[in-house]
């Protein structure tokens, strides 16, 4: 009886505290929504395995993976107030957005990680339409790997979806690979496992479209969709094909390209895809969403089944998305030169670099976990890597000297890949082993921004540094 009492009244309680946390239905008292990060339960192994406790973000309900889909419209504000409700500090990272400084959410250069059971306000205009999405920022390997992302996305000022060649309508489809344990756990004591940090990273064994396995997803016969596809994963590099749907590229990192087949396309981590395909002309065709894990045998991991009335089929050739009016292209003709070489990682290793000031050999580096360098510096968070002058057009020529590859992303801007065939304009760039690339962009947006890795393993064992623009 008295065990009874008690545990109605915790649970009465716990309710109680949860609304006051978020007092007027999901609003906090500033007026701004609740975005909440918590623990919470989610279905990411087949069913009939247990659920995951995973760590997620919640709006106006309990947390989901991935997080709720923000979407706005270019030019409009997000405002949320940040609710921790984590047993460890955190921040979002708008990934993506060319942001104001101060809301950028990468801890601890443009803030303190927001301490358990506190809270933030971030408020910020979004420029440019796209596919955006956005994660946790502090200790990130662990945080995105539990579950902390959602997707971003920002609607074109004058509706692209339903003029005639365009899609009528979208799909977000939110990539994840999680490492879990056979009882549905994830994978709880290795989050600074640096052997894994000193290779590919942690990879998963379970990969999650909209955090489910294998879900299906309806089209209408002869329906063109635009499918927005987002890598979260941590670490994983993903090789995607979508066979017999005439799949074609119209935009990378949310940036509009010249439409190109997209039938196998190269997502790494943080990168976006979008991506038309017209479905089948008839009812009950399947196609599907095939991923290679790495051995070359593609597996399904999303279904797409045609359903219901055929709409009518469009005849007009695809339609480009607009240019983003606000975008600059970097002016070549005396830029600033930079350059960025990687090192370290297994099967090459570090003879000696500098963290926290000071030279150290292989095994002192290893004993702050240390695997990587960016310019002969691991985790150089004590000053900028360069200072830009706003307006200058920057040259970085990027040099991966390791066996690995990385995926280099830039905050508060959007670059040029002056090595890419297409000249695609990106936030994050994969450069293979023992590979390079060049990139430009104008230095426009003043503040402190982070350069890192976007395998979460390797940023937080190296592959880290910022850069200002003044
Ligand atoms: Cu997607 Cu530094 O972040
Ligand atoms: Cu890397």
């Amino acid at each position: 009886m008295a065990h009874t009492t008690r545990r109605a009244f915790m649970v009465q309680s716990t309710a109680l505290t949860a609304a006051m946390l978020v007092p007027g239905g999901g609003r906090a008292q500033s007026g701004l929504p609740v975005l909440r990060a918590m623990p919470a339960t989610a279905q990411l192994a087949p069913q009939g395995y247990p659920g995951t406790e995973v760590w997620a973000y919640g709006i106006s309900g309990p947390g989901t993976v991935p997080g709720p889909e923000i979407r706005v419209t270019a030019g409009d504000a997000v405002r949320y107030r940040l609710q921790n409700d984590l047993p460890q500090a955190t921040a979002v990272h708008w990934h993506g957005i060319r942001i104001d400084n101060a809301m950028d959410g990468a801890a601890p250069l443009t803030q303190p990680a927001v301490a358990p059971g506190d809270h933030f306000d971030y408020d910020f205009v979004v420029p440019d339409p796209g596919t955006y999405w956005y994660h946790s920022h502090n200790r990130s390997f662990e945080q995105v790997a539990r579950g902390l992302s959602g997707p971003l996305i920002v609607e074109d000022t004058t509706p692209w979806a339903g003029k005639a060649g365009a899609a009528a309508r979208d799909l977000t489809l939110v990539l994840d690979d999680w490492l879990l344990n056979s009882d549905a756990t994830i994978v709880e004591d290795r989050w600074d496992d640096l052997h894994a940090a000193a290779h590919a990273g942690r990879l998963g064994n379970t990969v999650t479209v909209n955090g489910a396995a294998w879900p299906e997803f309806s089209l209408r016969p002869a329906e063109r969709i635009r499918l927005r596809l987002i890598n979260t994963a941590t670490a994983r590099v993903m090789s995607l094909a979508l066979p017999e749907l005439g799949a074609r590229l119209i935009a990378v990192d949310g940036y509009p390209v010249t439409p190109r087949s997209a039938e196998t396309l190269v997502l790494a981590p943080a990168q976006r895809a979008d991506v038309i395909i017209d479905a089948p002309a008839t009812a009950e065709q399947r196609g599907a969403l095939l991923l290679d894990p790495g051995n070359g045998e593609w597996v399904d991991i999303a279904g797409f089944l045609t359903k219901g009335d055929a709409v009518t089929a469009t005849t007009a050739d695809l339609l480009a998305l607009p240019a983003w009016p606000a975008w600059q292209n970097p002016d070549l003709v005396q830029p600033q030169n930079e350059s960025l070489v990687m090192e370290g990682g297994a099967m090459r290793g570090l003879e000696k670099a500098t963290y926290q000031g000071r030279t150290m050999d292989f095994r002192e580096l290893v004993s702050h976990g240390m695997a990587w360098t960016f310019n002969g510096t691991a985790h150089g968070m004590a000053e900028p890597m360069f200072t830009a002058r706003q307006g200058r057009t920057v040259r970085m020529k990027i040099e991966n000297r390791t066996r690995f590859a990385h995926a280099v992303h830039l905050h508060g801007h959007h670059f040029q890949v002056l090595t890419d065939p297409h000249r695609d304009v990106r936030d994050t760039v994969l450069i293979g082993p023992d590979q390079s690339a060049e990139i430009a962009f104008v230095a426009d947006n003043p503040g402190k921004w982070m350069i890192h890795c976007h395998m979460l393993g390797h940023q937080v064992s190296g592959m880290m540094g910022w850069f200002s623009v003044a």
